[in-house]
């Protein structure tokens, strides 16, 4: 029966302890913020209608969170087309104007919006339209900048090209790697290219093509060719392996690169992994958010 104390106290403790736990993230927000402006981070990212893709969005997302502690960091997704798609399998998710909406309406002054795109295009130039708007609006958000994209600058572009290279698999003689990018009638195609030479100078095995735009796949594969290879391996230039990497770049079907590739006598072999998954590049985008949230306290 004496026994009986000692046996309490400790369960005591960790109870307490579990308790503490609980309440500390709340605290440490709480703290963070503080009075005066109120600052959040949005990051905005095409989506995705795969599961594993949308995980990986979501981890790009805690990579934020652990840049910036004390920050809360919200997620929108800029196609109304995935929203809507994957609304009808219950998951919801915030547009970026719905995102804003709700930041401004729960009080935040200061809003860091960050691009999850690859290149400055169409995406983007919606992302900051919608930012400026918000922007405007009487008792809205006083303050939002919008983080650049991954290939807005040469600077940017040489950076990338470095950090994808050291990301790559490794490829022996006969071998290459085709990065596949989505492609835009946007002028800001052009940063594909740009990519491409940047990437010439250190691996002249390391090939660029996208699927809407310039390159093309057919653009690449004389080239491909002409160094005899065997052997390419498939990596989405894009933020995630969703529904592109799937079924353009390793479908079954007749047009896919996958098939297109083996009909020219290539071998392929596709990589299901994004480029937000490969923590050297994403810390890239990282920085771009670094970049807009200083532009904040200008
Ligand atoms: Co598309």
């Amino acid at each position: 029966m004496r026994q009986a104390p000692g046996h309490l106290l400790p369960r005591l403790m960790v109870l307490a302890g579990l308790l503490l736990l609980l309440a500390a993230p709340a605290l440490a927000a709480g703290e963070a913020q503080g009075p005066g402006p109120r600052r959040s981070i949005l990051l905005v990212a095409f989506g995705t209608s795969l599961p594993e893709a949308g995980s990986a969005i979501d981890a790009l997302k805690l990579q934020a969170e652990a840049a910036f502690p004390g920050v809360p960091v919200r997620l929108a997704y800029s196609s109304m087309i995935i929203r809507k798609k994957i609304a009808g399998e219950g998951i919801m998710k915030r547009s970026p104007a719905q995102a804003l909406a709700d930041l401004a309406a729960e009080g935040f002054t200061e809003v860091v919006v960050q691009s999850l795109q690859i290149i400055p295009g169409r995406e983007y130039s919606d992302i900051k339209a919608t930012a400026e708007a918000f922007q405007a609006m009487p008792k809205g958000i006083a303050h939002i900048t919008v983080g650049r994209p991954l290939l807005s600058s040469p600077e940017d572009i040489a950076r990338a090209a470095e950090a994808i290279l050291g990301a790559l698999p490794g490829h022996g003689k006969g071998e290459a790697v085709l990065l596949m990018g989505h492609g835009t009638a946007h002028p800001a195609n052009a940063a594909y290219a740009a990519l491409q030479l940047a990437l010439w100078k250190s691996d002249q095995s390391v090939f660029v093509a996208t699927v809407e735009g310039s390159p093309a796949l057919i653009d690449v594969l004389p080239a491909l060719k002409r160094q005899g290879t065997r052997k390419v391996f498939l990596v989405p230039l894009m933020s995630v392996a969703g529904e592109h990497a799937h079924h353009d770049m390793a479908g079954k079907q007749g047009d896919s690169w996958v098939s297109r590739l083996q009909a020219a006598g290539i071998q392929s072999e596709p990589v299901f992994k994004g480029l937000g998954s490969r923590p050297v590049v994403a810390e890239l985008w990282i920085d771009h958010l670094r970049d807009a949230m200083k532009e904040l306290g200008r």
